[in-house]
C-alpha cells in the first residue's frame, strides 16, 4: 500500500479533512468500534478491531496495518467522524478498493459521500489508480447510495463473498 503515495495524505474537502489517526483520537475510535450497529454490514476482520487495546490499534495503523491497507480518519469540526480505507491494491492493473464506516451520531449528514469524493479525486489526480472498486452487503442501502452518488455502478450483483462470517456474505460489487 505504501507504493501508492509518497506519504500518508492529508486531504481537505468543504467540510471534511481526511488525515492520519493519532493517539488523540482514541475515544472517537473506541466509540466507533464498540458500536455493533456500525459493524452490522461490515467484514469481521477490519484492522481497527484486531486488538483489544485501542492504543495498540492506533500505534499499528501506519506500520502493521499499512502492509495491507491504509485507514485514515475523516474529521469534521476537528472531531473524528469516521474511517475511510484503501485496500486490495493491484499495482499491475492500477486498481484499489475502498471502504468506510462512520460513528452513528454522524450518519445522514453527507459526510461519507463527501469523504469518498475527496478520496476519489486524490486517487485519480495524484496517483496512477485507474479503477476503484467497492463491495456492499445487498441490504446496505445507505452505502449503496453513497457509492451511486459518487459515480460507482454495480458490476456484479448478489455474489457470495468471504467476509469472515460462518456463511458467505451476499454482496454487490461496484466499480468506478
Ligand atoms: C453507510 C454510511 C457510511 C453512510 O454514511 P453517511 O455519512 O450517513 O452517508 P451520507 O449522509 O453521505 O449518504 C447516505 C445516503 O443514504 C441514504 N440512506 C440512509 N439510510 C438509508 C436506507 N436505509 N435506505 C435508503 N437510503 C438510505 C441517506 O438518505 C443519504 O442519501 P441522500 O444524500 O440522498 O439523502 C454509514 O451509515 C455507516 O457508517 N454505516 C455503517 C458502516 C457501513 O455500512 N459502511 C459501509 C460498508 S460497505
Amino acid at each position: 500500500m505504501k507504493n501508492l503515495f509518497p506519504e500518508i495524505p492529508c486531504l481537505k474537502g468543504e467540510r471534511v479533512t481526511l488525515k492520519k489517526i493519532t493517539a488523540a483520537d482514541a475515544s472517537g475510535l473506541s466509540e466507533l468500534i464498540n458500536n455493533n450497529n456500525v459493524y452490522r454490514y461490515l467484514p469481521t476482520f477490519l484492522f481497527e478491531r484486531r486488538y483489544a487495546d485501542i492504543d495498540e490499534v492506533i500505534a499499528k495503523l501506519y506500520t502493521e496495518c499499512l502492509e495491507e491497507s491504509l485507514i485514515i480518519g475523516v474529521f469534521a469540526g476537528g472531531e473524528l467522524t469516521g474511517l475511510i480505507e484503501l485496500y486490495g491494491l493491484r499495482e499491475e492493473i492500477h486498481k484499489v478498493s475502498v471502504g468506510y464506516r462512520f460513528l452513528e451520531r454522524f450518519w445522514g449528514k453527507g459526510l461519507a459521500s463527501e469523504a469518498l469524493s475527496v478520496l476519489i479525486r486524490y486517487l485519480y489526480d495524484e496517483t496512477d489508480i485507474e479503477i476503484i472498486t467497492a463491495s456492499t452487503m445487498v441490504e446496505n442501502k445507505a452505502s449503496a447510495k453513497v457509492l451511486r452518488k459518487n459515480g460507482f455502478d454495480i458490476v456484479v450483483s448478489a455474489v457470495g463473498e468471504d467476509w469472515g462470517y460462518e456463511e458467505l456474505t451476499i454482496a454487490d460489487k461496484w466499480i468506478r
